[in-house]
């Protein structure tokens, strides 16, 4: 098993760091010897999270689908850390709404539909486009591995649910998106795979009525209960430790398949 890597030393970036999946995944980085830097909204809970966890850690309020924002965050994992060796995609934005209301005689708001899959899609991309470049400079090691990134889509790309028509389609889109990643950043040495969470126990699930919560529970086969954040950082750290996951989509949800 020579070519298992191990996270200790390493330098990730993680949008949407400050909450829920991208949050538990800096904690676990951090707790395995690595670096992170949060990519995550000015007004989010980003700093005082980078606070909680020392050096290693370190904020850089951006929004992913501007340019400049993920530059100047990429420079500064540069500067305070030396480089990027993993890139996790966590940031993302969902609303619920269906295509076309017949009660209120109301289509699905275009400007809607567009916010969910700029920021899912275009800047998750535009995520992946600046820091390939990064990881472009990094020593490749025996394998001519420079570096890998990891994506989150949702089991709603394949299994979307009524109302879910923007969201299902920004998610598809990552899904779709990860084989000519993976095969335009292969010459590089860089992988891209992508995680398709079921149902997480998030900021954005644990406030909901714990009715609401137990019954989305056990819609989980087994185990019958709401993913833990800690479980999806683990599958990141197995992604990055494992050279031959690549282009691949995998699914963390419990066997759970969505129903309408
Ligand atoms: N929680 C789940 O059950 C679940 C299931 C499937 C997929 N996902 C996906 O996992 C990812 C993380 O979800 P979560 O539950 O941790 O959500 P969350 O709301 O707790 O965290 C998302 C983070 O993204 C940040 N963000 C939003 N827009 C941004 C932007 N334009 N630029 C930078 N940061 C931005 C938010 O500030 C927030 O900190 C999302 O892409 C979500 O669609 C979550």
């Amino acid at each position: 098993m020579a070519h298992v890597r191990n996270l200790k030393g390493l330098v990730g970036i993680v949008t949407g760091g400050a909450s829920g999946l991208g949050r538990a995944t800096v904690e676990r980085l951090v707790r395995q010897g690595a670096s992170a830097v949060i990519l995550d909204l000015p007004k989010s809970e980003g700093k005082t999270v980078a606070e909680s966890l020392g050096e290693k850690c370190a904020f850089s309020p951006t929004d992913v689908t501007s340019e400049a924002d993920v530059k100047n965050a990429l420079e500064l994992a540069r500067t305070k850390f030396g480089r990027v060796d993993v890139v996790v995609n966590c940031a993302g934005i969902a609303v619920a709404a269906k295509t076309y209301n017949l009660n209120k005689q109301l289509p699905h708001s275009l400007e809607d539909f567009q916010r969910v899959i700029n920021v899912n899609i275009a800047g998750t991309f535009n995520v992946i486009r600046l820091a390939a470049g990064e990881m472009g400079k990094n020593d490749p090691d025996e394998d001519g591995h420079r570096g890998v990134i990891v994506n989150t889509a949702s089991v709603a790309a394949f299994d979307g649910q009524v109302g879910q028509a923007a969201y299902s389609a920004s998610k598809g889109g990552i899904v779709g998106m990860t084989l000519p990643i993976a095969r335009d950043l292969a010459p590089m040495g860089i992988r891209v795979v992508t995680i398709a969470p079921g149902l997480f126990a998030t900021p954005l699930l644990v406030g909901l009525p714990e009715k609401v919560r137990n019954f989305l529970a056990k819609q989980v086969p087994f185990p019958s209960r709401l993913g833990d954040p800690g479980e999806y950082a683990h599958l990141v750290q197995s992604i990055v430790e494992n050279p031959m996951l690549n282009g691949e989509v995998i699914r963390l949800d419990g066997a759970l398949r969505m129903q309408p």
